[in-house]
C-alpha cells in the first residue's frame, strides 16, 4: 500500500501540486476519517489527476463550550484509509498545524450572508458558519483547486461553501456529494464515535424523522407544520434526545417555508446524551392535493 505524500506546509504542498498538471480536486476534511469522507475522496479521484485532502480541525468553527479539545485526531489512521483506496503519488495528504493555516496576523473573517449563512446551524452555533467559511476561503487559496467535493450530510455547510466559492472563487466548481449512512441509516460522522451503544441504537431516530416527513410529503402532505409534526413525533419517542431544530426549508436558499411548493430540505440537530448529531433530507412535493395544505 502506497500512503499519501504527507505535506504539513501549503508552501511544500504547492511545489508538490506545480509538478502535475492542472486540475487539482479538493477534499477538505476535519480528519477522523469514515466512509462518507472515503467516498468524497473516491468521487474526486475519478475526475482528477491530482486530489488533496485536507485534515484540519479548525478551531475557529468550534464555541467556547464546544468539543474542540475532544473532537477525535487520528492522522496516522487516516494517512492509513487514504493509502487503502490505492491512489498512489495522485492521493496528496495536507495536515498543517494552525500557525499554516493562520499564520501570525490572519486578520480575515467570511460571513456568508442570506438564510443559508445565518439560519439553523447558524442560530444555534453563533460564528460556526463563518468560521467554516473563513477556513474553506482559506484553503480554497492555498489549495487552488479546480473542484471541491463536499458531503450532503453537512447540508447548509455546502450551500454556504457553494455561496462563498460562486462569490470569491469564480471558476471553483463546489460539488455536494450524497450522505454514506450505515446499514440503519444513520448517516456516517466523526461525531458517531462519542455515542455509546445505547445513544449509537437511538441515533437512528434522526434518520427515520426525516423519513416520516420524506414519507408524508411523498403522500401529498404539503403543510409543514403537519410534516414538522410527523417528524417531531418520532423524536420525541426517544429517551434522552433533545431536538436543537427540526426544519423544513427551501432546498436553494433555506429560506422557512409554510407549505411544500418547491424543492425542500428537512433538517434536524439534535443532542443525545450530550452528542450533538445532525442530518438532513431532500422533501418533493408530491402528488397529493394541495387544499390539504
Ligand atoms: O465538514 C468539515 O469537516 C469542516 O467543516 C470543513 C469543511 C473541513 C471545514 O473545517
Amino acid at each position: 500500500m502506497t500512503l499519501p505524500a504527507l505535506h504539513r506546509r501549503a508552501a511544500e504542498l504547492g511545489r508538490a501540486l506545480a509538478r502535475g498538471s492542472a486540475g487539482t480536486g479538493f477534499v477538505p476534511t476535519m480528519g477522523a476519517l469514515h466512509g462518507g469522507h472515503l467516498s468524497l475522496v473516491a468521487r474526486a479521484l475519478r475526475a482528477h489527476e491530482r486530489v488533496v485532502v485536507s485534515v484540519f480541525v479548525n478551531p475557529t468553527q468550534f464555541g467556547p463550550r464546544e468539543d474542540f479539545g475532544a473532537y477525535p485526531r487520528a492522522l496516522a489512521g487516516d494517512r492509513r484509509l487514504l493509502g487503502s483506496l490505492g491512489a498512489g503519488r495522485r492521493l496528496l495528504l495536507y495536515a498543517p498545524e494552525a500557525s499554516d493555516v493562520y499564520p501570525a496576523g490572519f486578520a480575515t473573517a467570511v460571513a456568508v450572508g442570506g438564510a443559508a449563512g445565518i439560519r439553523l446551524e447558524g442560530e444555534f452555533r453563533p460564528g460556526h458558519l463563518a468560521g467554516v467559511a473563513t477556513v474553506v476561503a482559506r484553503l480554497f487559496a492555498l489549495v487552488r483547486p479546480r473542484a471541491a467535493y463536499f458531503g450532503l450530510k453537512d447540508y447548509q455547510q455546502y450551500l454556504v461553501v457553494r455561496r462563498l466559492a460562486r462569490d470569491l472563487f469564480p471558476g471553483l466548481r463546489v460539488v455536494g456529494c450524497p450522505t454514506v449512512r450505515e446499514d440503519d441509516g444513520l448517516a456516517m460522522s466523526s461525531r458517531n464515535r462519542y455515542l455509546d451503544p445505547v445513544a449509537r441504537m437511538r441515533a437512528v431516530a434522526l434518520n427515520r424523522s426525516l423519513l416520516a416527513a420524506a414519507e408524508a410529503a411523498r403522500g401529498g402532505e404539503r403543510s409543514v407544520r403537519r410534516l414538522r409534526r410527523a417528524a417531531l413525533k418520532v423524536l420525541s419517542r426517544v429517551p434522552g434526545l433533545t431536538v436543537q431544530y427540526f426544519d423544513i426549508a427551501d432546498a436553494r436558499t433555506l429560506e422557512p417555508l409554510r407549505i411544500l411548493d418547491r424543492p425542500a430540505r428537512a433538517l434536524t440537530a439534535c443532542v443525545l446524551k450530550g452528542t450533538r448529531l445532525i442530518d438532513n433530507l431532500a422533501l418533493e412535493p408530491g402528488k397529493g392535493d394541495a387544499r390539504r395544505a
